[in-house]
């Protein structure tokens, strides 16, 4: 395996810790040797050494075992090269010769987890120097693209260089296990299948929210923004898990052309007033926390995004005028992903609800990350006199099954690769699918340098504007507690 990008921080923080549970649990091939590529000059003791000290900081207690870590430390390699000059590939194929004492190795794997400027440039060296054997595979990191044009650029040098089946596009998303149980809620259960369209469902949420801000990525950050950095490829992958049509088998094929039939069916956005269906937003400094443009190497006049809510509509049969309403966001109260389907009220409200409440209609919360769980909210009747409703929950929490521990997005998808299984994978064509339906937002942005960008303080829930969007559809958003501890903590601020 021959990770490009081996110094930076993707690799020490979810590629290393990754690797060394797979390792662990024997998932990983017998011989193997992880050669790391950067331009950091390190030995490979040195490299050892230092990923050792990282790993310690990014791994439980729990699953820290020294003489496991010393071990898988030990396959280990550094290479210490610049991946942007093609000269200096010549050096990997020696190492790779010596490496797996083959004089042409074809068993190889290549992660990217280098800066974006560089996906389209490794393949193509790899490729001058006959590195792209055909068993090779090669996973490349998102942001796949800059926009619709750049990622059909390197669709076309991926495409030169491999076969689609050897390219793996990762969105780590689809690597939680709670993303792949939606299929399962979904497809395995006969009882929410026929109530899942627009007959029974009022409007769908997503929220992907983070209570940081951008840490030490203020370059890679300003030029990308939340809409290419969490939008075009998380945020959607999960409106197309919930609003996919069942595949007809659980293969790589069916289930991702039913996730392109989905990036197909988005309304365009040409067609609708942008403004009213984006709300941008920038975190602004508050109290000791600093506002985006006080950050590391980030121009003082920035108008990049750190927080996008959006109305989306799905022009098929199912979910025609039903909203989805997706929401990111940097330096929000808390860390929560989660989806919220809301079904239509009841046609005729016969009870009163408790407290002289409005009705409340049923909702269905399916809780991503932290406290993995799924809530359905129904009313009941209070006990006692008379016929007052009130809402309550049933829920599921995942560390209730049990058994599995609910394992790291990054090693399932690794070890997916290993095997050859591309189905949690994004496809070619649905990458320029998603492209192709964001990329007039982009250029809107570009072309209109006066559209609102709003201000919210560091820590709130992000521009009130975005509730105002909410409000046309006489709906709010779902905004989870502050600190989740377990599942009874679903409410509402
Ligand atoms: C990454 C984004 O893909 O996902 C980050 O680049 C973001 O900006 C991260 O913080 C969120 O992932 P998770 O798994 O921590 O929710």
């Amino acid at each position: 395996m021959v990770i490009f990008g081996a110094s930076g921080d993707l690799t020490k923080r979810k590629l290393m810790p990754a690797l060394y549970s797979l390792y662990k649990e024997e998932r990983l091939p017998k011989e193997l040797s992880i050669l790391g590529i950067g331009r950091t000059v390190y030995t490979d003791t040195d490299y050892r050494s230092y990923i050792l000290k990282e790993i310690k900081l990014f791994l439980n207690s729990s699953e820290q075992d020294g003489p496991m870590m010393e071990s898988f430390v030990s396959h280990l390699y550094y290479l210490s090269i610049d991946p942007a000059i093609e000269s200096e590939y010549g050096q990997l194929s020696c190492r790779l010769e010596e490496l797996s004492g083959e004089e042409r190795p074809d068993n190889l794997l290549y992660y990217l987890a280098t800066p974006p400027s560089l996906y389209g440039v490794i393949p193509l060296h790899l490729k001058k120097w006959r590195l792209n054997s055909k068993h090779a595979r090669i996973i490349v990191e998102k942001p796949f693209g800059y926009d619709l044009e750049s990622a059909q650029e390197l669709n076309r040098i991926y495409s030169s260089a491999f076969d689609e089946r050897q390219i793996y596009r990762i969105d780590h998303f689809l690597g939680k296990e709670t993303a792949q149980n939606l299929l399962a809620f979904r497809f395995a259960n006969g009882i929410f299948e026929p109530l899942w369209n627009r007959n029974y469902i009022d409007y769908v949420e997503v929220t992907a929210v983070e209570n940081l801000g951008i840490e030490q990525r203020g370059g890679f950050y300003d030029t990308t923004g939340a809409l290419r950095d969490m939008v075009q490829n998380h945020l959607i992958q999960l409106v197309a898990l919930t609003a996919m049509e069942p595949p007809a088998a659980f293969n790589a094929d069916s289930f991702r052309n039913e996730v392109v039939k989905v990036y197909e069916s988005l309304t365009p956005l040409n067609e609708v007033d942008l403004d009213e269906h984006i709300v941008r937003g920038q975190y602004t400094v508050s109290g000791s926390k600093k506002g985006y443009r006080e950050e590391k190497n980030i121009p003082e006049d920035s108008r990049t995004e750190t927080y996008i809510a959006m109305k989306l509509g799905i022009s098929n049969w199912r979910w025609s005028g039903v909203p989805f309403y997706i929401r990111t966001g940097k330096q929000m109260p808390t860390k929560v992903t989660e989806i919220v389907v809301h079904f239509k009220e009841t046609p005729h409200q016969m009870f009163r609800m408790a407290g002289d409440k409005a009705p409340i209609a049923n909702k269905l919360i399916l809780r991503l990350q932290p406290n993995e769980g799924i809530v359905l909210k129904f009313g009941m009747k209070l006990p006692g006199p008379g016929f007052e409703v009130k809402q309550v929950m049933m829920d599921f929490s995942y560390d209730k099954l049990g058994g599995v521990p609910s394992g790291d997005a990054y090693a399932r998808l690794i070890e997916d690769c290993i095997q050859g299984d591309p189905t949690l994978f994004t496809r070619s064509d649905a990458v320029e699918a998603s492209w192709r339906f964001f990329d007039p937002i982009l250029q809107y942005w570009k072309e209109h340098t006066e559209a609102p960008l709003y201000g919210y303080p560091a820590g709130t829930w992000g521009p009130l504007e975005s509730e105002a969007m909410m409000h046309e559809h006489g709906a709010e958003w779902t905004n989870p507690c502050k600190n989740l501890t377990n599942t009874d903590e679903y409410c509402e601020l």
